[in-house]
């Protein structure tokens, strides 16, 4: 595994190779239903065991009980720290080869933003979209990295098998949703644990990537909510090119630090595009300002020096 380079955006109009998914294990929260349901589908279909993790019981044992001895469900909030351990030991112990290869950190919600609301009478926000897609994809990650390490070592050498984080964000990630700062906030947020990882991921044989859909129809929202933002003329993107988009990241090994934004057709010609808006190539002063970043925390002193400026 080589580090981070940037080679420009991703070729998204590729035939998909889907031979290195066979026989690999990944573990997708909240998998139950919408995108992440999506994404497991496909990867059962590329021949990839898969957990799924999921506060919601009888879809989430419904689902699975379609695909038995590929994919298998855990009750787990991701919330809940001691439930995502259990999720992954349980991963590690369904796995044909014990081993965890990709992790979808997809479980999120979306709520009315408290932040926003307005009353005469103030009173403290509920920030639980924070602690969802926040507080929860950390804990996933956590424990992705650690079984990575402990499956790959922390030396890069061609021995280490691909393994990779996907994080969710959303096109509120990337461009402004108006009266939702929580939900913005929540997913400009898991971009940061993408912009934190890349660099120093190649040293235990691993890749951290981001998805960010546009609109797709799932459960997040009520039928009538679709159906008055499909009444405003907007295209939606869907839940199949959401799956493809998926394996695009996860079957070629040579992309890392990368973030597609699943798209409608008439934007993206497979529903899936690389916007390019995470690096800062080809911008001088960016990219200076980039390099100096990092002179104080070189990536070549390795994954966990013994001297760091931020301990
Ligand atoms: N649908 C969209 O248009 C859209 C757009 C941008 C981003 N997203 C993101 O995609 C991800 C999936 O969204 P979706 O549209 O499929 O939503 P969804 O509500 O249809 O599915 C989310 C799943 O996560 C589960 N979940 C929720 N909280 C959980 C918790 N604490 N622990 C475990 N499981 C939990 C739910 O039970 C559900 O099965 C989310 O992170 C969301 O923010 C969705």
């Amino acid at each position: 595994m080589v580090g981070y380079e940037y080679g420009g955006p991703v070729d998204c109009n590729v035939e998909l190779d889907l031979t290195s998914l066979r026989g690999k294990t990944a573990i997708v929260t909240g998998g139950a239903k919408g995108l992440g349901q999506a994404y497991a589908l496909a990867l059962v279909n590329a021949g990839s065991t898969v957990i799924i993790a999921d506060l919601d019981k009888s879809a989430g044992q419904s689902f699975a009980a379609q695909h038995s001895s590929q994919l298998y469900f855990v009750h787990c909030n991701v919330l809940i720290w001691e439930d995502q351990v259990r999720l992954f030991a349980e991963a590690a112990r369904l796995s044909p080869s014990g081993k965890i290869h990709h992790v979808i950190a997809n479980a999120g919600i979306f709520k009315a933003d408290e932040v926003y609301s307005y009353s005469e009478q103030l009173s403290e926000p509920n920030l639980i979209t924070t602690d969802v897609n926040v507080k929860g994809t950390l804990f996933t990650t956590k424990l992705a990295m650690h079984y990575f390490i402990k499956q790959n070592g922390t030396t890069p050498s061609l021995s280490q098998e691909d393994t990779s984080l996907v994080i969710i964000s959303s096109g509120a990630g990337i461009y402004d949703c108006i009266r939702m700062p929580e939900y913005c906030a929540s997913k400009w947020a898991v971009r940061g644990i993408m912009h934190g990882l890349r660099r120093t991921a190649h040293f235990y044989g691993s890749r951290v990537n981001m998805i960010s859909p546009y609109y797709v129809e799932t459960t997040v929202l009520p039928k009538k909510v679709y159906e008055y933002i499909r009444g405003k003329g907007i295209d939606f993107a869907t839940l199949e090119d959401a799956g493809q988009c998926l394996l695009r990241l996860l079957s070629d090994p040579a992309i890392n630090g990368h973030s597609l934004f699943i798209a409608p057709r008439k934007w993206a010609p497979r529903g899936y595009m690389d916007l390019d808006l995470e690096d800062t190539e080809g911008t001088a002063l960016l990219k200076e300002i980039q390099i100096e970043q990092m002179i104080s925390e070189p990536v070549d002193s390795g994954l966990f020096p013994e001297v760091r400026l931020y301990m």
